[in-house]
């Protein structure tokens, strides 16, 4: 089958989160199993140069507020899949993917993904074949769903095309005033309960959900979250409507890059067997973070995370004094909204000894953090997926984490002999302290603590399981849609 993925980052081009490590991974599962997948994201100034081959084709933008023009060009081979990075320096060619270097949102980013997602499909249209699957990522290309329907319905071009989205966030829907609409080659036609207005505003992820022929999430829990009104974020009914054609289909992690035997960002390396070099890491990564001589046997709590509401940072704020008191380290590794930065900057300032903070994106560190800590901290309050806590698994090092979404699906409890981490089900603070006291508690039982940490190593979360549960689906729509077209 052709499959096309179009989204807004994919490792190694741009990244701010875990939908990157996804699109840079899922793809190549996909063509091991014999699938023709490609990939087409846009062109950022962050993109990295080097791997941007000459233009592959040029295309018209058709936005109803001015046509546009963009380059479609090869970023070569990764893995054997073919990318394509839409260049168009009026969109993407700035500071930032979303926001500025304020924390700004771009004030154009409805027109930008609008004409990211028209400008992918025109592409597409220029550099390859038609595809049978068109697979859409978050709100930034929910829209491909909604033209694909809405304009380009009778092209023969899509004729055999069905389209899925998935949704790795439902907290952020791409959520503009409703006069974007005659901006983006769209009319009131889809203003409406049942298209995309969402409370008097033009909703994108709502169209995607609405228009794409399957959705799915990242994990069968946030899937069945989503569905309510806790985790739903006003889209719980329209998601109920569309139950039958939503799966949770749990994210693998790509194990080239993210394993403690063969990772050369980490110390040393090390196995299951012989964790020797774990114990090196955690002597590098502490006398990074400036301790001269670290006491080996303190536990060390690492965190790796885009510092934003829904990572639960507030129930640490709520704990910073008991936590101060512990005997242990934390090791913090992240950036984003402002009010969590100072939060973490704080809490370095007021107990330097216990609190060892880095406000910066810096994967080399990410991964000296999964390697040299012992525990994982992951409070969220909502997780769609979560990728640390599968990096910390395959690293030895213990997830502590609330049972929500994809962390609930991917940890157990350890009960002494079977389980990889510890979780709290609570909202609160005392919750997660407990949480860790259990973590801790075991940690100073090196006989359960080896047997834990080699239960978290063995794990399998690669890809493969998960890409054929995507091939399913898409077979299945490829099925149906000549089916239809048989029948029609
Ligand atoms: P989310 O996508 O919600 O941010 P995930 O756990 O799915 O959460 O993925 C986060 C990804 O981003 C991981 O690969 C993680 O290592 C990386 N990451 C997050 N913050 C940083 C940071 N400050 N520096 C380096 N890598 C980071
Ligand atoms: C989102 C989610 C995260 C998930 C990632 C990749 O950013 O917050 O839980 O792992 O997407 O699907």
């Amino acid at each position: 089958m052709r499959i096309t993925f179009i989204a807004s980052e994919c490792v190694p081009y741009s990244k701010t989160g875990g939908l990157a490590d996804v699109v840079g991974a899922l793809p190549e599962a996909l063509s091991t199993l014999g699938h023709e997948v490609e990939v087409i994201v846009p062109r950022y100034r962050s993109t990295k140069p080097g791997a941007v081959l000459p233009n592959a084709a040029s295309v018209t933008i058709p936005l109803s507020s001015g046509f546009r023009f963009a380059s479609i060009q090869s970023g070569g081979a990764v893995k054997g899949v073919p990318h394509y990075l839409v260049d168009c320096p009026e969109f993407f060619d700035r500071d930032g993917l979303y926001q500025s270097k304020d924390g700004k949102d771009h004030p154009d980013n409805a027109l930008r993904f609008a004409a990211f997602a028209l400008a992918a499909l025109e592409g597409l249209k220029r550099v390859s074949k038609p595809p049978e699957i068109i697979h859409c990522h978050d709100w930034q290309t929910a829209l491909a769903p909604v033209y694909l329907k809405k304009l380009y319905a009778n092209d023969p071009f899509f004729k055999h095309s069905s389209s899925v989205l998935t949704i790795h966030n439902l907290g952020y829907q791409g959520l503009f005033d409703s006069q974007i609409l005659p901006q983006i080659s769209l009319d009131g036609s889809v203003f409406n309960i049942d298209g995309l207005e969402f409370f008097g505003k033009v909703n994108y992820l709502k169209g995607g959900i609405v228009f794409a022929d399957f959705i799915t999430t990242v994990s069968s829990k946030y899937a069945s979250e989503i569905q309510t009104p806790e985790f739903g974020y006003g889209l719980e009914g329209v998601l109920q409507s569309r139950a039958s054609r939503l799966q949770g289909i749990m994210n693998g992690v790509d194990y080239d890059a993210w394993n403690p035997a063969t990772d050369k960002l980490i110390a040393a390396r090390y196995t299951p067997k012989n964790l020797d070099g774990k114990l090196v890491s955690k002597r590098a990564l502490l006398e990074r973070m400036g301790v001269r001589h670290p006491a080996l046997d303190r536990p060390v709590v690492g965190i790796v995370s885009r510092f934003a509401a829904q990572k639960g940072f507030d129930l640490i704020a709520d704990i910073a004094g008991e936590l101060a008191r512990m005997d242990l380290h934390v090791v913090a590794l992240g950036t984003g909204e402002p009010e969590f930065e100072q939060l973490f900057r704080d809490l370095a300032a007021s107990s330097p000894d216990k609190f060892m903070v880095r406000v910066a994106y810096d994967n080399e560190m990410a991964h000296q953090i999964e390697a040299g800590s012992d525990i994982f901290l992951m409070p969220s309050r909502y997780e769609p997926c979560g990728l640390n806590q599968i990096y910390s698994l395959k690293y030895g090092t213990v997830p502590v984490v609330r049972a929500t979404g994809g962390l609930d699906d991917s940890i157990q409890e350890f009960d002494g002999t079977d389980g990889t981490g510890f979780k709290f089900s609570d909202y609160s603070g005392p919750a997660l302290l407990d949480a860790l006291s259990r973590a801790i508690k075991t940690y100073r039982q090196p006989e359960a603590w080896k047997r834990l940490v080699q239960n978290g190593m063995k794990c399998d979360f690669s890809w493969s399981a998960s890409a054929r549960a995507y091939a399913r689906i898409y077979e299945q729509l490829s099925a149906s849609k000549g089916r239809t077209q048989t029948a029609g």
